[in-house]
């Protein structure tokens, strides 16, 4: 068995990258789409932008049996994590590739002056004890829901809807925020900060204007409900609903702000939209959406809701000193 850098994959080795990524999925769907050729073409030929990856592949017998792709964010040694994601053929795991792969992936995270490296993987699957006998700990989890909304009776939607807290109003739009708002927007965007490990530019209206021009510009349609007292976003929850798969809507934001909080205002938004969604978009059929395991507050609301939790995704991390190789 060798060990080889991809670096400057060929189209042959792009097929058999693809292939070890068909195996591993069929092995473990979780409920994810198969990866499509595309996908892993750009992927393999082009790192994000502000971001640079390393790709390795173990081979034997000339046949890819297992890859690791190591991305590195930012100019050389900046002072972020390297992202890690290896998949060994289900056929040929427990021989040690996977270790050799991240000694090789660690290597390279070393040489770019990095000193964490993180992985993000499924609760419950072989990743946990491998990353955990190589020297990662658990930073984050993320527990998957999912909404039927064939099992909401409209008749609970309303009744949440009707029981706002007195003093505030929902108002809601698609795509970007009006300009009267755009700035309250930003501030209870602020609001997400304190929920989660929050990383890059602070929210300004310019930021808010931006992220909605961006789904816009992929076709999805982004549909906003705001609890708002007179000029202040108390509160808002976001959906996007997806061009292509428009059955499946997915969750992004929903904050309340902190002087807002205990009134109810994350359910009633989010009643709100179910029922916007309804009348708007009929062929919504479920919503998706990931909560960090320690935001009780959202959790609960969800499964009031009726979300049900799916699989739970957790991020590890490791010191680059710790790693092998
Ligand atoms: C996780 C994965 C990469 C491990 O690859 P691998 O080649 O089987 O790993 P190794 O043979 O190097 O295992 C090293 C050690 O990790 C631990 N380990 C790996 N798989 C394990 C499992 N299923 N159960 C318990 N321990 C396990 C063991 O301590 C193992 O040493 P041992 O075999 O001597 O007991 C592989 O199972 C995989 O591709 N999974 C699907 C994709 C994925 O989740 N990738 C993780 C993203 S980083």
């Amino acid at each position: 068995m060798d060990v080889i850098a991809v670096d400057d994959p060929t189209d042959a080795q792009i097929r058999q990258w693809h292939a070890v990524l068909l195996a591993v999925h069929a092995d473990d769907p979780a409920g994810d789409p198969a990866p499509e050729p595309e996908q892993t073409v750009a992927r393999l030929l082009g790192a994000e932008q502000g971001s640079r990856q390393r790709l390795f592949a173990a081979v034997e017998g000339g046949e890819m049996v297992a890859v690791a792709a190591l991305r590195l964010p930012g100019e050389p040694g900046a002072d972020r994590p390297g992202e890690i994601d290896i998949r060994v053929r289900p056929g040929h795991r427990r021989r040690g590739l996977g270790t050799r792969l991240l000694a090789e992936a660690a290597r390279g995270l070393r040489g770019d002056g990095r000193s964490s490296v993180l992985a993000q993987v499924t609760a419950g699957t072989p990743a946990i004890p491998f990353l955990e006998t190589h020297g990662f700990h658990c930073v984050l989890t993320l527990s998957g829901l999912q909404l039927d909304l064939a099992d909401v009776p409209p008749e609970r939607v309303a009744a949440l809807v009707a029981a706002g807290p007195p003093g505030y109003e929902l108002v809601r739009w698609r795509g970007v925020v009006p300009d009267e708002y755009a700035a309250a927007l930003a501030r209870a965007k602020h609001a997400m900060a304190d929920m989660s490990a929050y990383e890059g530019a602070p929210w300004d209206a310019d930021r808010v204007r931006e992220m909605a021009e961006m789904v816009n510009k992929r076709g999805d349609g982004l549909y906003t409900v705001a609890a708002v007292r007179g000029t202040t976003v108390a509160g808002f929850t976001e959906i996007v609903v997806p061009a292509d798969t428009p059955e499946c809507a997915a969750q992004y934001d929903t904050a309340v702000v902190p002087e807002h909080r205990g009134r109810r205002i994350g359910i009633w938004v989010k009643a709100a939209m179910l029922e916007w969604l309804r009348a708007e978009r009929p062929e919504v059929r479920e919503i998706e959406t990931d909560n960090a395991g320690d935001n009780v507050h959202m959790l609960a609301v969800n499964e009031e809701l009726g979300f049900q939790r799916q699989r739970e995704s957790r991020e590890y991390q490791a010191a680059a000193a710790d790693l092998p190789g």
